[in-house]
């Protein structure tokens, strides 16, 4: 999906597997996959910040708990889904069969 270098650099890349726009994240030691539309207004997060574990959509501020998806309390959304991802020396692939469940 991208290499690792590239991931530590930018720490948000964007990909599309099966026609979903997905992202990649490194927030320190942590890479996820995750889906890139806000579950509340399909924002496009991959223009949110990370801070303290979380990813912060751009337009209304929730966030979203890297390791468990959650959304911040007070918001009318389910949280974020997340997808395996498979990591070697130099590259990070994505499991395609955890998104296909979704398609
Ligand atoms: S669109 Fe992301 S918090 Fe509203």
């Amino acid at each position: 999906m991208c290499s690792r270098e590239r991931l530590a650099a930018q720490r948000i890349v964007c990909a599309s597997v099966a026609g979903r726009g997905i992202l990649v994240i490194q927030d320190g030691d942590t890479i996820v996959a995750c889906e890139r539309a806000c579950p509340h207004e399909q924002a496009d997060l991959s223009r949110g910040h990370l801070s303290d574990g979380r990813l912060h959509c751009p337009h209304h501020r929730a966030s979203f708990d890297l390791d468990t998806g959650d959304v911040s309390p007070g918001w009318p959304c389910r949280p974020l889904r997340r997808f395996g991802v498979r990591l070697d020396a130099t590259d990070i692939w994505i499991d395609t069969h955890s998104i296909a469940e979704l398609l």
